[in-house]
């Protein structure tokens, strides 16, 4: 790691979390719509600070998202195999905690701006479908897209899925959600990602790696543990792990160069029972 990201995990590893409280959101609070990609791209161009935000706030956000886009919840919790759904879940709340804490990328001079409430949607739409290829679910396994990995099986689903359910939303909306599913498992060393893209893969890689994937406290700037802990006791583990981890070593024998054998990313180093270890 750069020596400039020590420093920055040094200084806010140091207790900031009591005293800064979440910000308030409002739908037209603006966010960069592009960031750069890397983790220690993104923390070298912005001071995050993990404040705590309470359940309460982000589930709130949650539940409008779910209920405006109850067709897609349905569609995707009827596809995608129960534990891997509750992580679907699981990423929504980091996503919205990550927006109302502190140093999610705004205002950044020259960089095109999203609105909360725009990329709140695109993010919930992309994170709720983003697992639509880890399924045993018959229609999936059927559709014309399934010999693909599942992360463009699931993308060509989820966009399918929008043109029939969504049909308002225009080209760049559809592409964004669509192309970030797609990529949610590659790992790119320089460049942007739109927002959408760039919550999405951490939020997924979050979730089952937890707070040390690119070293320790890699993520700590990110997330308060206990807005996390909470999360995590509303929407358990349970064998979230075990159900996505034989789902995938399933498609690997049977995708053999499929997109997730590239991945650098470990199962053995994943987090079994909790992120946060319970209070
Ligand atoms: C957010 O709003 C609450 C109540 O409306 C207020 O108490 C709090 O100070 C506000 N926080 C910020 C960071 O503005
Ligand atoms: C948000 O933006 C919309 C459209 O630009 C505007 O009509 C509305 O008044 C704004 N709301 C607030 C709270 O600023
Ligand atoms: C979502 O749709 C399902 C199935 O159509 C229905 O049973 C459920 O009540 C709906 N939930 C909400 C919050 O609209
Ligand atoms: C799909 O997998 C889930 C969890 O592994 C299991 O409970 C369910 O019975 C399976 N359904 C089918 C149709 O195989
Ligand atoms: C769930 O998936 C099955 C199998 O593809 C399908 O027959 C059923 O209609 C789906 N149910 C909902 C509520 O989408
Ligand atoms: C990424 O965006 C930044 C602005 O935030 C810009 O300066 C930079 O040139 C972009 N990088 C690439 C590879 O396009």
């Amino acid at each position: 790691m750069a020596p400039l990201f020590e420093k920055l995990l040094l200084v806010l590893s140091v207790g900031t979390t009591l005293r800064v409280s979440a910000q308030n959101i409002s739908a037209n609070s603006t966010f960069d719509a592009f960031v750069p990609t890397t983790v220690a791209q993104i923390l070298a161009s912005s001071i995050f600070q993990p404040t705590y935000v309470p359940f309460a706030t982000i589930h709130n956000t949650y539940l409008e998202l779910q209920s405006s886009f109850n067709s897609t919840f349905v569609f995707s919790q009827n596809i995608t195999l129960p534990e891997t759904f509750k992580h679907s879940e699981r990423m929504v709340h980091y996503g919205l905690a990550l927006l109302h804490s502190t140093g999610f990328p705004k205002n950044t001079p020259g960089v095109a701006q999203i609105s909360f409430a725009e990329l709140s949607k695109r993010f919930f739409l992309s994170a709720i479908m983003h697992d639509v290829g880890v399924t045993n679910n018959t229609e999936a396994l059927t559709h014309p897209a399934h010999a693909m990995s599942f992360e463009l099986w699931g993308a060509f689903m989820a966009y399918d899925h929008l043109h029939e359910t969504l049909p308002e939303l225009n080209a760049v909306q559809v592409g964004d959600i669509t192309e970030s599913i797609a990529l949610h498992t590659t790992q790119y060393l320089q460049g942007n990602s739109s927002a959408t893209g760039w919550l999405l893969q951490n939020t997924a890689i979050f979730d089952i790696w937890g707070y040390d994937v690119y070293g320790p406290g890699s993520f700590a700037p990110f997330w308060n543990t206990q807005t996390i802990a909470e999360i995590e006791q509303a929407f358990p583990r349970d064998t979230f792990i075990a159900e996505f981890e034989a789902d995938l070593t399933e498609q690997e024998v049977l995708k053999p160069n499929c997109i997730f054998t590239h991945s650098f990313w470990d199962f053995n180093d994943a987090k079994i029972s909790t992120i946060v270890p319970s209070y």
